[in-house]
């Protein structure tokens, strides 16, 4: 097995428009290293080429320059794209198949015989609750259901590699937390799973690395409780608003955001934490609540897009 299910040397995608003479570097150097075995997000704002990226590692965007590898191997080995898996953005599904008859079709096209089909169809739609509905026809599927069926479609052949992008975009909560406990048990079996979402505490709560992109270059990118504990914040509660201590905070913080007696300051680091308690204390500042805690997913995103800006 390889050290890294996907490794990327400086891809870069540029579009052209030959109508309207211009053209849109979508992806720019981009080195990535996603270990065999993980969950890692492939995050960044509309715009900053998540898709595009994808669509260059399953070999359906040419790169304008660069290069990558896929379990090892290059996207023109056949046997390489029967290992991988994929969700996309903006799925189209025949209407009139039922869910049962869809993952068939697709089931054969990707080379998958009776037997194993006849045992795996059930299998997955059990596993994306939607056992009940597998007679059902697809346009008479929410959102939700139809997401559901992707993914069902996504692990259908038992790839090693599944690319999902926006898996949980139109599910319920309950949903989002069957997805979320379906990606844990693909990783126990040892399977990689690249995902790109927006929901960050989704992805805060499942995955184990994640990278940050912007603009079409990557911000940040590693295991993200080394990421998050970088920059510690505290939730501070005052007994009254009081201008004069939230200047001493500044002096020793960065404040986050402020409403009313209740602020967020985020420290440069944990030993910073004491300090700042003391000048809030010595600016005359009555603490209600100070609760220091790491840094979430969410700030660490605006914070690392909006610091590139
Ligand atoms: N087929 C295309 N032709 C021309 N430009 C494109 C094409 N696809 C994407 N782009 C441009 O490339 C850039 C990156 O788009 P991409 O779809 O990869 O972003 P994304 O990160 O997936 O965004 P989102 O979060 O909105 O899905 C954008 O500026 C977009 O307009
Ligand atoms: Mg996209």
């Amino acid at each position: 097995m390889t050290q890294y299910a996907i490794e990327t040397y400086r891809l870069r995608k540029v579009y052209r428009s030959l109508l309207r003479r211009q053209s849109v570097v979508a992806v720019d150097s981009l080195d990535l290293k996603v270990p065999t075995g993980c969950v890692f997000g492939f995050l960044g704002p509309n715009g900053a080429g998540k898709t595009t990226t994808i669509m260059m590692l399953l070999g359906n965007v040419y790169p304008t320059s660069g290069s990558f590898r896929i379990l090892g191997h290059s996207i023109s080995d056949m046997g390489v794209r029967r290992r991988i898996g994929f969700l996309p953005e903006k799925f189209q599904f025949h209407e009139l198949l039922t869910a049962e008859e869809l993952l068939w079709f697709h089931g054969r096209l990707a080379g998958m015989d009776r037997q194993l089909l006849t045992r795996r169809v059930p299998e997955v739609l059990e596993q994306v609750g939607l056992s009940e509905r597998a007679r059902s026809r697809v346009r008479e599927f929410s959102k939700g259901m139809q997401q559901r069926l992707g993914i069902a479609q996504a692990i259908l052949h038992d790839p090693d590699l599944i690319i999902l992008d926006e898996p949980t975009s139109a599910l319920d909560p309950l949903g989002r937390r069957d997805v979320r406990d379906l990606i844990l048990q693909l990783k126990s079996r040892g399977k990689t799973v690249f995902l790109n979402s927006h929901l960050l505490s989704e992805v805060e709560m499942v995955c184990d690395e994640v990278a940050i992109l912007r603009a079409g270059q990557v911000q940040r990118q590693g295991d993200i409780e080394m990421l998050l504990q970088v920059h510690p914040v505290v939730d501070v509660e005052l007994r009254a608003p009081s201008e004069r201590v939230m200047q001493a905070v500044r002096t020793v913080a960065r404040v986050l955001s402020e409403n009313g007696t209740r602020f967020t300051a985020e420290v440069q680091g944990e030993e910073e934490i004491p300090a700042l308690a003391r000048c809030i204390v010595e600016a005359g500042g009555e603490m209600m609540r100070f609760a220091p805690r790491r840094e979430s997913l969410e700030d660490l995103f605006v914070r690392v897009v909006e610091e590139a800006k």
